[in-house]
C-alpha cells in the first residue's frame, strides 16, 4: 500500500478573472515512511499539492489516494475523520488557536476525535517535542520556535501515518530552523511516519530522500537522494 498516489490531478481555484489553473496534470506516487521534499520557484504549486495530499483542497479532476483510501470519494466528514486519524499539517505560520493554552492546542485534535485520555495524550506530546514546562503558555507567550514546537506536538499526536509540512522552518532563524526540522524527522522515522515537506532551503530538501521540483502546476524533476 503506497502512503499517497495522485493521478492526473488537475485543480483551479478562484472565482472569475481570479480563477487560476494551478495544478495540471500532477500523478506522483509516494510509499510509507518516504520523506520527499516539494520544491520549485514561489507560485509554482506546492502548497496547493500539499494540501492536496492532505485532503483539504479537492482536485477539479484525477484522484487522490491516501493509505489505499481514494479521498476524492469521501464527503467532508468522511474526509475530515479520515484527515483526524491519519494526516498531520504543519504550516510555516503555526496557525496555534491564540487563546488556548500550548496544551489545549495539542488536545485539539483527539478532543474532537472524542479521546478520553486527550489531555493525558497531550501533554506527552508537549514533553516529546520538549515543552513539557510551557504547557499552559498562550502561543503569545512562546518563541516562534516554541509555537511550531507545539504545532508540532498537534500534528503528531493522533499518530498520524502521514505528516505533511508547508515551508515548516520558513518563519524560524536558522538554528532554531533546523531544531525544528531535527524533530520532525527525527519523530516520523521514530513512528514510520511519511513525511512531505514543501521548502525553499535547500539544505532542507537535501535531507529528504527524494526531492520532487514543481514548475507551473507540473512536476518537473524527481530526484533521489544519494545514497
Ligand atoms: N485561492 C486561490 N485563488 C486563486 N489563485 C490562487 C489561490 N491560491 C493560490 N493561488 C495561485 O496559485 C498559484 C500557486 O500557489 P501556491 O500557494 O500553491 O504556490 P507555492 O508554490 O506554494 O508558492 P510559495 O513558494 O510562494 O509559497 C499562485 O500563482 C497563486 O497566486
Ligand atoms: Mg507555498
Amino acid at each position: 500500500m503506497a502512503a499517497v498516489e495522485l493521478q492526473g490531478v488537475d485543480l483551479a481555484l478562484g472565482q472569475g478573472a481570479a480563477r487560476v489553473h494551478i495544478l495540471k496534470g500532477v500523478s506522483l506516487l509516494i510509499e510509507r515512511g518516504e520523506t520527499v521534499g516539494l520544491v520549485g520557484p514561489s507560485g509554482s504549486g506546492k502548497s496547493t499539492l500539499l494540501m492536496t495530499i492532505a485532503g483539504l483542497e479537492r482536485p477539479d479532476s484525477g484522484t487522490v489516494r491516501a493509505l489505499d483510501q481514494d479521498l476524492t470519494r469521501l464527503d467532508e466528514d468522511g474526509l475530515a475523520r479520515f484527515r483526524g486519524r491519519n494526516i498531520g499539517v504543519v504550516f510555516q505560520s503555526f496557525h496555534l488557536i491564540p487563546t488556548m493554552t500550548a496544551l489545549e492546542n495539542v488536545a485539539t485534535p483527539l478532543e474532537l476525535a472524542g479521546a478520553p485520555d486527550a489531555f493525558e495524550r497531550a501533554r506527552a506530546e508537549l514533553a516529546a517535542v520538549g515543552l513539557a514546562d510551557r504547557a499552559s503558555h498562550r502561543p503569545a507567550e512562546l518563541s516562534g520556535g516554541e509555537q511550531q514546537r507545539v504545532a508540532l506536538a498537534r500534528a503528531l499526536v493522533a499518530r498520524p501515518e502521514i505528516l505533511v509540512a508547508d515551508e515548516p522552518t520558513g518563519n524560524l532563524d536558522e538554528a532554531t530552523g533546523k531544531q525544528i526540522a531535527d524533530l520532525l524527522f527525527a519523530k516520523s522515522a521514530e513512528r514510520g511516519a511519511t513525511l512531505v515537506i514543501v521548502t525553499h532551503d535547500p539544505s532542507l530538501a537535501a535531507r529528504c530522500g527524494r526531492t520532487i521540483r514543481l514548475r507551473s502546476g507540473r512536476i518537473e524533476t524527481t530526484t533521489e537522494a544519494a545514497a
